[in-house]
């Protein structure tokens, strides 16, 4: 029996966010939309993770234009969107009502398929979310697919994730996505994965695996994922895939061509589209966006289980601090901190609470003699639930006397659209620009004012602001 695998296409979102970071802009993208969207993708991905903050932060563009603007030239496949739950496309929790408008106006501006994931994997941080999907999708036709970050740790078993799988199909998720955000899943623990997910979900529940290629896992990864029954995959056309990136998408639609696998893609029709996709990696090659070194394999996520990102933060604090002779202890810590704060998934922004925590252990010659703001946080549970029970003594000497939150997060937080808007109001064109202000706040201002000026052509000098740059 014929069982076709759907490909996802992450060469506007995710590639670049991973080898570029996220520069691509969208003069850079018109000319091939028409023909990436007669491939026969199960959806291009093209926006939310850090698109819409660079949009704004660096290439003065409006998000929501660039959204639109897809829109119009992708007409039949459906574009796919990353949504952090309840932070959104920022860095914090916000109110309810403005997650609710947040799911709104990116659905009626033209998003098919929503990934919505937690840090924590709190599926407490992702009702609010996948309910507003489910509200809004039936009047343009759109997908919840809810998703669970994957990591490992004595409390992290396939059962747990098996069964993660099952509460979100309970609350309403249309496909069930496993993200692995730094490439540290392996061919047969992926195989047994899916597998057991497929015995526990219906029948129409589709399953969507994301990976890169950090490690040179990628492609056997996602081999053994479709042996097991997995229905999705994310590539990214060679130009920018592999490495950082996702795995490559000819090689993977060739390797499949003639099986009961077989994509349906005519390889031939990628070709135009890869060429130019190759133009731009050189442009931003040249610019120095780029490096090269990302186009490799690094094995050393595999070895410390440390994600390529968090490795080089770690690396950059202690050449700061003139002490990267510490390295390989700060590595060692490293898992010690995670056990301690109970087994926090290592994916922004723990892999940077967790990271920073340990270099202060290391550097202070003792352990929590100083914490982060973020790090008490996250033990408060002010981030969420942790899988693991924090060790209590160190729960203790952190967080003090002071009262853990056990409830969902955002309940503390009032209703706050209204605020936003009246904020903001003297730069007010769009719904859109209110939403794009809660998250963004003075970067979202700079880029109005840019915007102002560049419109009325009131004031050539902040018109001209720089746009490119590194
Ligand atoms: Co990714």
């Amino acid at each position: 029996m014929s069982k076709k695998v759907l490909i996802t296409e992450t060469i506007l979102r995710d590639a670049h966010q991973s080898q570029a970071a996220t520069r691509m802009r969208i003069d850079e993208m018109i000319p091939m939309l028409e023909q990436l969207d007669d491939i026969g993708y199960y959806s291009l991905e093209g926006w939310g993770g850090a698109t819409f903050d660079s949009c704004l932060r660096f290439l003065n563009e409006d998000p929501w234009d660039r959204l639109r603007t897809l829109r119009k030239y992708i007409k039949k496949t459906p574009i796919q969107m990353l949504l952090r739950g309840q932070n959104l496309l920022g860095y914090k929790h916000y109110a309810d009502d403005v997650v609710d408008k947040f799911v709104e106006a990116s659905i009626r501006n033209g998003i098919g398929v929503i990934r919505v994931f937690d840090a924590l994997n709190d599926e407490r941080n992702l009702e609010c979310a996948m309910n507003a999907i489910n509200k809004y999708k039936g009047d343009y036709g759109a997908v919840c697919e809810a998703t669970i970050c994957y990591t490992t740790s004595p409390v992290h078993t396939n059962e747990y994730f098996i069964q993660k799988a099952k509460t979100l199909e309970q609350m309403g998720a249309d496909n069930i996505c496993l993200k692995d955000m730094s490439n540290i899943i392996l061919p047969y623990t992926t195989y047994e994965l899916i597998k057991g997910m497929k015995k526990v979900l219906k029948p129409t529940t589709k399953i969507h695996l994301h990976t890169h290629n950090t490690t040179g896992t990628g492609e056997m990864v996602y081999l053994k994922a479709i042996e097991a029954g997995c229905d999705i995959v994310d590539c990214a056309l060679s130009a920018m895939g592999n490495g950082t990136s996702q795995p490559a998408t000819e090689p993977f639609v060739a390797t499949l061509k003639g099986t009961e696998y077989d994509t349906g893609i005519d390889i031939e029709k990628l070709v135009p589209i890869n060429e130019h996709f190759k133009k731009v990696s050189q442009r931003l090659e040249k610019d120095g966006i780029l490096n090269p070194k990302v186009r490799g394999i690094d094995v050393n996520t595999l070895i410390y289980q440390v994600p390529g990102g968090m490795l080089s933060n770690l690396m950059s604090q202690l050449q700061q601090a003139g002490k990267l002779d510490k390295l390989t202890e700060c590595l060692a810590e490293v898992p010690n901190v995670r056990k301690d704060a109970g087994y926090p998934p290592l994916v922004t922004p723990s892999s940077q609470i967790v990271g920073t925590q340990a270099v202060l252990n290391i550097l202070q010659n003792e352990r929590y003699k100083m914490v982060t703001k973020e790090f008490k946080a996250l033990m408060k549970g002010e981030y969420g639930k942790l899988i693991g029970e924090p060790d209590p003594e160190i729960l203790k000497k952190v967080v003090g006397n002071e009262k853990r939150i056990t409830y969902r997060p955002a309940d503390d937080i009032a209703p706050e659209y209204e605020k936003f808007k009246e904020e903001m109001k003297e730069y007010y064109t769009q719904e859109e620009d209110v939403l794009s202000y809660a998250l963004f706040n003075q970067v979202a201002i700079n880029f109005f004012k840019y915007r102002l000026a560049r419109d009325k052509k009131v004031d050539a000098d902040a018109a001209k602001s720089e746009v490119y740059p590194v």
